[in-house]
């Protein structure tokens, strides 16, 4: 048993997850079970471990920090985020009816989307932070699933969880929230009244870019029960050594994620200032829609925001082209600051009408702010802001006069 005392605070529970749990030769760090299966004790006399689809020692220490840290009877590790949003949907009756948010990450809204269009569920995607749309979809009485994400992928929209968890539950409906963004120790869904909390643990949990993992924490144990029996029924647990690093990963998320906020705070200040800059999604502006309910149910604003250039698509290849200290690539979370366009990259797999009723346009652009420097990011993102405010339109997109 690992000696992790419970009422510490969530940096300490972070930091020691799995530490001093061998009792066989006291490693600090925990081994790692890499075996697929467990030999029988003799006839009939299973050990606690047989198969590692059904149950592994590493993946448990991984769920068990994952059910401390977000306050929760139990959670079951995923081999991907995108399984862990299968895996809750695998638990619902044939033809329920899921209530989702219309910008969800694109990958959520395209699993839905099949998923509906084949008869499998049916999907209403609404702007949760409306009332009478969120109303109206509780309406038939019939709903089984609320799906919240917030702050929402990729902008930053923000979901009061109490209100919506709230209204699922006099409506008869289980809620979840994706919490990917902020990680437990940022924001508690289930402390707010969720009955489940998601995570694609490829992001901060892990940290570094080189895991994809997933997560569902249960906030009673029946509910985990549940997950951790369709869990192993469909086959979409997580392997033991991406378990092992996630868990490393966990060691060191508290202090990576006050640099990540130190860093996005910088550079919120140089986007809000730039004239190449038409609007800045971040629930940390007084001015952000979700600014007051971020306050209250977050304990950090973040370190993912987004932002539309003036000169739009033109705009964006000649601020992406140059850039020194931000990858232009997918995902987010990791120590590596990384720049997106969701458009085109992360939010692809949305059809265009969803995207433009969702407020993705061409000129938006998703920053996750890593830990380097803040001074190297601020002046490389200058310079790339610098190229956009006099970005010539490339001639594809030039109107054409005739
Ligand atoms: C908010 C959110 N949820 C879920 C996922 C899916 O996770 P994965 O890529 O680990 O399958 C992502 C991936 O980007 C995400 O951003």
């Amino acid at each position: 048993m690992s000696k992790m005392p419970s009422k510490k605070s969530l940096a300490t529970r972070s930091v020691r997850a799995g530490l001093e749990s061998d009792a066989q030769h006291g490693s600090v760090v925990p081994p790692i079970y890499l075996s697929s299966n467990f030999a029988f004790e003799g006839y009939k006399q299973p050990r606690k471990y047989d198969y590692t689809r059904s149950g592994n020692p590493t993946r448990d220490q991984l769920s068990g920090t994952l059910a401390d840290l977000e306050g929760g009877a139990g959670a079951v590790v995923t081999c991907t985020g995108l399984s862990a949003i299968t895996l809750i949907l695998a638990t619902l009756p044939a033809g329920a009816h899921v209530v989702a948010p219309y910008d969800c990450y694109g990958g959520t809204y395209r699993l839905l989307a099949a998923l509906h269009a084949k008869g499998v569920l049916r999907v209403d995607f609404i702007d949760q932070c409306d009332p009478a749309a969120l109303r109206d979809s509780l309406a038939g009485g019939d709903t089984k699933l609320v799906w919240i994400e917030t702050p929402s992928n990729p902008l930053l929209r923000v979901v009061d969880i109490r209100l919506v968890t709230q209204a699922a539950r006099a409506a008869g409906a289980l809620s979840v929230v994706d919490n990917t963004f902020l990680s437990p120790l940022w924001q508690q869904p289930l402390s707010l009244g969720a009955d489940m909390a998601l995570h694609s643990t490829t992001k901060y949990l892990n940290g570094h870019s080189d895991v994809v993992g997933g997560a569902v924490v249960a906030a009673d144990a029946e509910m985990h029960r549940t997950l951790a029996w369709w869990a192993n029924a469909i086959g979409v647990t997580g392997a033991p050594f991406d378990s092992f690093l996630t868990l490393r990963g966990i060691r060191t998320l508290h202090a990576r994620m006050r640099v990540h906020a130190e860093n996005t705070a910088a550079i919120v200040e140089l986007l809000t200032r730039h004239p190449a800059v038409r609007a800045v999604h971040y629930p940390g502006l007084k001015d952000n829609p979700g600014h007051e309910t971020a306050r209250r149910q977050q304990s950090s604003f973040g370190a993912m925001l987004s932002f539309e250039l003036a000169g739009g698509e033109s705009a964006v290849s000649a601020l992406l082209d140059g850039l020194e200290c931000f990858t232009l690539a997918e995902s987010l979370g990791g120590v590596e600051s990384l720049i997106a366009h969701p458009a085109s990259m992360t939010h692809a797999g949305m059809e265009e009408e969803a995207r433009v009723r969702a407020g993705i346009g061409a000129g938006l652009l998703r920053v996750s702010v890593g830990i380097e420097d803040p001074a190297d990011l601020v002046a490389d993102l200058s310079a790339g802001l610098e190229r956009a405010a006099t970005a010539q339109p490339a001639p594809h997109l030039r109107r054409r006069v005739s």
